[in-house]
């Protein structure tokens, strides 16, 4: 039998429970030994839980019991996570997390911790929920370089944008949606504002290129600007706007970014919908592999938890093989030499003298038609131009008749 201890039981962490309660027969014929879960930490009460005498509100009830061999940590957030995960680490407990931002600021530290001590830090669950990604990355495409890696990889956001597409719903009324459905953060600012893309884009891109990408150095763009008028323009385009998380390596240089972006109605990534989650890897010898499902919610991102366990289990004596180092992040390009076509709405109040404005500032421009579009809209499409350039010949479009709108990344996928 080995013993775990599972510290959080919010969401993930009451997931975890039940499908280890739930599946536990099962799970113990594939790892040929029984999970038992030890103590749960948590500083509510959940006096009907079928393990309720398990519950403390004490870690030192974890880290002081030599018998807990792997902990699992779902409780969010840096502070406390960062402090109980090192501690069980140095401790001699392999650590299993969903915690992106844990991952994402931490990563480096913790992995170095967890291999002077010969355990395992894993964290499957902490990018695309129910998604395996982490272990694919790293052991079946193993023997591929990669080079990029685009994906939608918020669900909450993903939700929402869904809904505003197919049904014209509200922003606020979808996040809402979503938040009751458990997908959104405790601050759903996180999702919203791109920061928990930023984060798993971080994880992903540490991964592939070994070294540690922190998300303050990411640029990073949410949802929030993005109006159902945009929305039409990119159904007029050809396309939909999707919050795209993406990392490439050029000349030596990463580009990394998440930003809504239009793309394609033919593009792969175009049809994931709702919570749907999909992340697009680039293999030098697969060429393009997909990986696909339900990004966010309980049972999805518990599974890839207990997937973890297990494979801790597994390798109880034996250290996974997951690792980057450190890195100060000089090989990041400034976004603002990331090169990107623009969709860019403005108001004016004569349409030709606009376009003739803009082909004079952007070189040249495609119109984009929409049959009911009001007579005073006009939104076009840029050259594939450096972001800095962009700016620039942007800040000259408005004058006293010319109003600008908004402007949104063209996606090169
Ligand atoms: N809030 C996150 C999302 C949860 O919506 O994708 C899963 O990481």
């Amino acid at each position: 039998m080995i013993q775990i201890a599972v510290m959080g039981h919010g969401v993930v962490g009451s997931g975890v429970t039940e499908i280890l309660l739930s599946h536990g027969d099962e799970i113990a014929k594939k790892v040929q030994e029984e999970i038992y879960i030890k103590k749960v930490l948590d500083l509510r009460e959940f006096p009907d839980s079928p393990i309720a005498d398990r519950f403390t509100k004490s870690f030192e009830d974890i880290i002081n019991d030599d018998d807990i061999k792997i902990v699992v940590e779902v409780m969010g957030g840096i502070n406390p996570a960062y402090d109980f995960v090192k501690r069980c680490l140095q401790n001699g407990k392999s650590v299993v997390t969903s915690n992106k931002e844990l991952v994402a600021v931490k990563g480096a530290e913790l992995l170095q911790i967890a291999e002077d001590n010969n355990l395992n830090f894993l964290f499957e669950a902490s990018v695309g929920g129910g998604i395996p990604i982490i272990r694919p990355l790293n052991q079946c495409l193993a023997a591929n370089t990669v080079n990029e890696i685009d994906g939608i990889l918020n669900g909450t956001t993903n939700f929402i944008l869904t809904k505003m597409i197919r049904e014209a719903m509200s922003f606020e009324d979808a996040l809402k949606l979503a938040q009751n459905l458990g997908y959104a953060e405790r601050n759903p600012a996180a999702d919203v504002e791109g920061h928990d893309a930023c984060r798993k884009i971080c994880i992903l891109a540490s991964l592939i290129f070994g070294k540690h990408v922190y998300p303050d150095v990411v640029h990073t763009e949410g949802i929030t600007k993005i109006t159902l008028k945009d929305v039409e323009y990119a159904e007029a385009w050809g396309g939909v706007i999707k919050l795209i998380g993406s990392v490439k390596l050029t000349d030596g240089k990463q580009e990394i970014m998440v930003a809504p972006m239009f793309i394609k109605n033919t593009c792969q990534l175009a049809n994931v919908d709702d919570v749907f989650n999909a992340i697009l890897v680039k293999g030098d010898s697969t060429g393009e592999v997909v990986f696909y499902g339900k990004g966010a919610g309980k049972l999805p991102t518990a599974s890839a938890v207990v997937a973890d366990v297990m494979d801790c289990v597994n390798h109880i004596e034996q250290r996974r093989n997951i690792y980057w180092e450190d890195s100060d992040n000089r090989d990041i390009l400034p976004f603002e030499e990331t090169k990107y076509a623009m969709y860019v709405l403005v108001n004016t109040d004569d349409k030709e003298e606009t376009i003739a404005k803009a082909e004079k500032l952007f070189d040249e421009i495609d119109v984009i038609e929409k049959p009911d579009a009001g007579t005073s809209e006009l939104a076009f499409v840029t050259p594939v131009m450096k972001y800095s350039d962009f700016e620039k010949a942007f800040a000259q479009l408005p004058d006293s008749s010319i109003q600008t709108v908004s402007t949104i990344r063209i996606a090169a996928l």
